[in-house]
């Protein structure tokens, strides 16, 4: 199934294997900077084959237009099953399996009905709608961070904000959210794809389920309640609502996170930046908008499955291989954009990949960028004070090949 061409000359001369780059994919230095060595991939060729010991091959994809290409490509896809591999995160579980049965994971025509049921509500209105709630979260947690000595800009202010965020959309009741921060953070400290805690997953659908059928009974003006209210044929049934109300909670709280962090990582590193930024705030949108670009908090797209014998730059990828586009490295790309490596928050961002492509572009791209607007808005006139308890070599980068940024911000207020 995932035969390269029987030729070993072909092969050598079409992609030269670097056994060892799995290994170099997975380092504390790569996590803390992966520029380097993206980068070098990127000037060798489009696309890299790593081999995870015991596992498939991945392929990935360094270049921004084979990495366009490949994310609107309809036959790289998204359901193992469909290319005859197991289905879910752990294969055989059930758990595992009813998670399978949201955006990230199917294909067309499901995803395009899927999408079309959570795309209803999940307006432009609706997101706008969050703004003021998103604002008194931050507005809480900085005046709660401001009560200590030190504080964690990323797991206290970004993780509390996103967790409230996510929370309000999908009517999470207030009182529950400490629940959620905690699986949050057993969920992305602890695992890796394939890792993933059985347990955990069984506690989000059990809660997920008694969720649901009190918003069946009692709707609130919120995400769930619209999706539940939905009275059209092709509705999400009971396992499908559990499946994207899971999914939309942790999708969209890591990555926010990330984009959190890694925006105001940035800021307290460029403090003429963050004085123009407080001298006209209309700046800010495209400030973050170019962090996602240079700093792209999805190091990777989420994983597709060649369902055939697919040719990309010089390879041919096997059918039921795997494939994973490196956002970050499409985004440094010179080809795609002029003195990439540059971080110019005034160019033209438009073709960054920083959230997908296509049909499976995130949905929750404007809440992020909201998000990450309401973070800055609140924090700027306190980033000057501010000074990290730690060095910055000190600091711990996300784990993996998913994401990429500060997984801990400390920092105190500088004495005056
Ligand atoms: C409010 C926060 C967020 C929510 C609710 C959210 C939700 C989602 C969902 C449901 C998908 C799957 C869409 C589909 O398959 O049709 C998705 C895709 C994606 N999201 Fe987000 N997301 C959020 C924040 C972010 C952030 C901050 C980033 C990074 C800057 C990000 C990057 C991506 C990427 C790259 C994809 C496409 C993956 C692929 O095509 O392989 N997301 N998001």
């Amino acid at each position: 199934m995932n035969d390269l061409p029987a030729d070993p000359t072909v092969q050598e001369r079409r992609c030269p294997v670097d056994a060892s780059l799995h290994g170099k994919l997975r380092t504390p230095d790569f996590a803390a900077d992966p520029f380097g060595l993206l980068g070098e991939l990127r000037d060798s060729g489009p696309v890299h084959r790593c081999e995870p010991p015991g596992a498939a091959p991945i392929w990935l994809i360094t270049r921004h237009a084979e990495g366009a290409a490949a994310l609107t490509d309809p036959r790289l896809v998204k359901d193992p099953t469909s290319v005859g591999l197991p289905a879910g995160w752990r294969p055989g579980e059930e758990s595992s399996q009813l998670w399978s049965k949201d955006l990230a994971s199917n294909d067309p025509p499901n995803h395009t009905r899927l999408r079309k049921l959570v795309a209803r509500p999940f307006t432009k209105r609706r997101v706008e709608s969050l703004r003021p709630g998103i604002e008194k979260a931050a507005r809480e947690l900085r005046e709660t961070m401001m009560r200590e000595e030190t504080f964690d800009l990323v797991t206290d202010f970004a993780g509390g904000l996103t967790t409230a965020t996510i929370c309000d959309l999908l009517g999470i009741p207030a009182a529950d959210r400490a629940i959620f921060q905690g699986w949050a953070d057993t969920f992305f400290t602890v695992t890796v794809p394939g890792q993933a805690d059985n347990d955990l997953f069984i506690s989000i659908t059990k809660y997920f389920a008694r969720l649901i059928a009190r918003k069946r009974d009692d709707p609130q003006d919120d995400l769930l309640s619209e999706l539940i209210k939905d009275s059209s044929e092709d509705k999400l049934d009971g396992h499908e609502l559990i499946s994207m109300a899971s999914s939309l909670l942790l999708t969209g709280h890591e990555p926010a996170v990330r984009l959190i962090g890694n925006v105001l990582f940035s800021l307290m590193r460029r403090p003429d930046l963050v004085r123009e930024l407080r001298e006209d705030a209309t700046l800010i949108p495209a400030t973050i908008r170019e962090i996602i670009r240079f700093d792209s908090p999805a190091l990777t797209s989420l994983v597709r499955f060649a369902a055939e014998d697919i040719e990309i730059g010089d390879v041919v990828i096997g059918r039921g291989d795997a494939v994973l586009v490196s956002l970050l490295a499409a985004n440094r790309d010179p080809t795609k954009f002029e003195r990439a490596d540059e971080f110019l928050p005034s160019r033209d961002t438009s073709g960054h990949l920083g959230f997908g492509l296509g049909i499976h572009f995130c949905i929750g791209a404007q809440l992020a960028q909201v998000e990450a607007e309401v973070a800055v808005r609140e924090l700027l006139p306190l980033l000057p004070e501010l000074s990290l308890t730690v060095r910055e070599n000190e600091l711990p980068y996300h784990p993996g090949l998913q994401m990429y940024g500060v997984q801990s911000l400390p920092v105190r207020l500088r004495p005056v």
